[in-house]
């Protein structure tokens, strides 16, 4: 890991990765910081946009499905390292009638469609150790980055995907869809309007169950997990926590300690749990790492406990719940409650009634105008469509977008830091100011909408495609 304070190495070595920029898009590494800071960045208004798309597996597949329905997009490359996910896409897009992307076969394909005029974005759908050289490759390309979740795995990565976006004005933004659940749209109202007033303590988590009812990691999160303990999926849970809290817009993570129970497979394997009988081999294969618990604290003193369990039976859950000076909400099942409330005495539980009140009255802007398209659209229960709706918005109308790098690099730093510590016996460990203190500068995000007007989205959704996108919880 490199040194946390960047400030001096800032100093004189802006025109560094300016001048390797302008020599061309195969550069090696840009110097520190040049560009200056990302903070609130705005790029020139892109009215129509051709997406370049890498990694064609699921992720890939249904995100292309969004993608194409919304108008000024065009899904102009597809690139997989399988001829059959290109096919599958290709047979889509004709069935739609959309034009033809072209297609990118190979695992090094990603760099000729970086390098390709025909895109203005790429979005890499890969699995997670192939975000970042994508990433890299797109911004120094002139492109814009997007990213699946988490960024990248490591902590260098992190840096270096900040100091890349910053060199070349590109955006760098990893695509939190959880920021756009529902109940975390509704929370980060409440936290805008003030109603729990200031916050204290955040709970965010992955918890669900693991080969018992069915799941099994994906290969490239089981061998992941074979070599690695921390907290390796922490954004899902902790993105809509962090923008509450203003993470990065007047507080940033300070430190954390992580620690790590007993493998569960390693109990299976020593006979020291009894076991009922149903997939035996493939909790052995699969289940991996223990359950998994870290307590983040943030400058400004504010604590959040950040959980991750795929292995032991849990129904799903981010956990979702923030705590203010005046009220409190909590998720999975949905509950509030606030101060004030007349009749509420100090040892009564939270109200039914009540809580769907509040969630009426506070359901956030995005959910009230679009609501009703993306939950028809789908992509996990609709958020993964408003996300879309919004991130395109921002780029065709040219405002910041609501994620920056310094949001994917501070969220998805987590599963190194998570990792040192846990190693250490849960040792406190500090978390990188990717800002390099424009955090204490930077505004908080607001309560951002979409002007429908701007965006004609008539005949989307209905009997579209995007109805076959299941509603899954990840
Ligand atoms: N945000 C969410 O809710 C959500 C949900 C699921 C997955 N994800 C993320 O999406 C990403 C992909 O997950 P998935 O479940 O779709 O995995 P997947 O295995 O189904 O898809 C990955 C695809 O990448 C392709 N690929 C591998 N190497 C490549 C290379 N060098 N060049 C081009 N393509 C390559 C694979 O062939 C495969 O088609 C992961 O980062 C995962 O964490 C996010």
């Amino acid at each position: 890991m490199k040194s946390m304070d960047r400030l001096e190495f800032l100093k004189g070595t802006g025109w560094m990765g300016l001048a390797a920029f302008a020599a061309g898009c195969q550069m090696d590494r840009i110097g520190f910081g040049a560009g200056g800071t990302m903070a609130g960045f705005v790029a020139p208004k892109l009215k129509r946009f051709r997406i370049g798309m890498v990694g064609m597996g699921s992720r890939g597949t249904y995100a292309l499905h969004r993608l194409s329905a919304i108008p000024g997009v065009e899904i102009a490359a597809i690139c997989d390292v399988r001829e059959e996910a290109l096919k599958d896409n290709r047979d889509f897009l004709a069935k739609k009638k959309l034009p033809p992307a072209r297609e990118y076969l190979g695992s090094e394909a990603y760099k000729d469609l970086c390098q390709w005029d025909g895109v203005d974005v790429v979005y890499a759908c890969t699995p997670w150790m192939l975000h970042a050289p994508v990433a890299l490759e797109a911004m120094r390309c002139n492109k814009h980055a997007f990213v699946e979740v988490p960024a990248t795995m490591d902590i260098d990565n992190c840096w270096e995907l900040v100091e890349t976006s910053e060199a070349t004005r590109r955006h760098c933004m990893m695509l939190e869809n959880c920021c756009y659940g529902e109940h975390e749209l509704l929370a980060l109202n409440m936290c805008r309007l003030g109603v729990l007033g200031e916050t204290v303590y955040g709970e965010a988590g992955y918890l669900h169950s693991g080969p018992t009812r069915g799941y099994e990691l994906s290969r490239f999160r089981a061998e992941w997990k074979w070599e690695h303990r921390g907290n390796y999926y922490p954004t899902h849970g902790l993105g809509p926590i962090a923008q509450y809290m203003n993470i990065n817009r007047g507080d940033r993570f300070d430190y954390l300690n992580s620690m790590e129970s007993t493998s569960v497979a390693d109990l299976i394997r020593a006979g020291d749990i009894r076991w009922n009988g149903n997939n035996l081999e493939s909790y052995k294969k699969h289940v991996v790492g223990g359950y998994n618990s870290s307590l983040i604290r943030t400058v400004n003193g504010k604590i959040i406990l950040l959980n991750l369990s795929c292995q032991v039976p849990h129904p799903y859950s981010r956990m979702n719940t923030i705590q203010g000076t005046h009220g409190i909400m909590m998720d999975y099942p949905l509950r509030i409650d606030i101060e004030d409330t007349p009749g509420s005495g100090p040892h009564d539980g939270f109200d039914a009634k009540r809580t769907q009140a509040w969630r009426e009255k506070y359901r956030h802007p995005l959910w009230k105008d679009v609501g009703k398209i993306a939950a028809k659209v789908g992509g996990h229960g609709g958020m993964d469509f408003i996300m879309d709706l919004r991130w395109i918005y921002c780029l065709q109308n040219g405002l910041p977008l609501d994620m920056d790098v310094y949001d994917l690099a501070s969220w998805s730093c987590l599963c190194e830091v998570t990792e040192q510590s846990q190693a250490r016996r849960g040792a406190p460990v500090e978390i990188p100011d990717f800002t390099r203190g424009a955090w204490k500068t930077m505004k908080p995000l607001g309560i951002e909408t979409i002007d429908l007007a701007k965006i004609n989205l008539t005949g989307v959704g209905g009997a579209g495609p995007q109805q076959s996108i299941g509603v899954s919880k990840e």
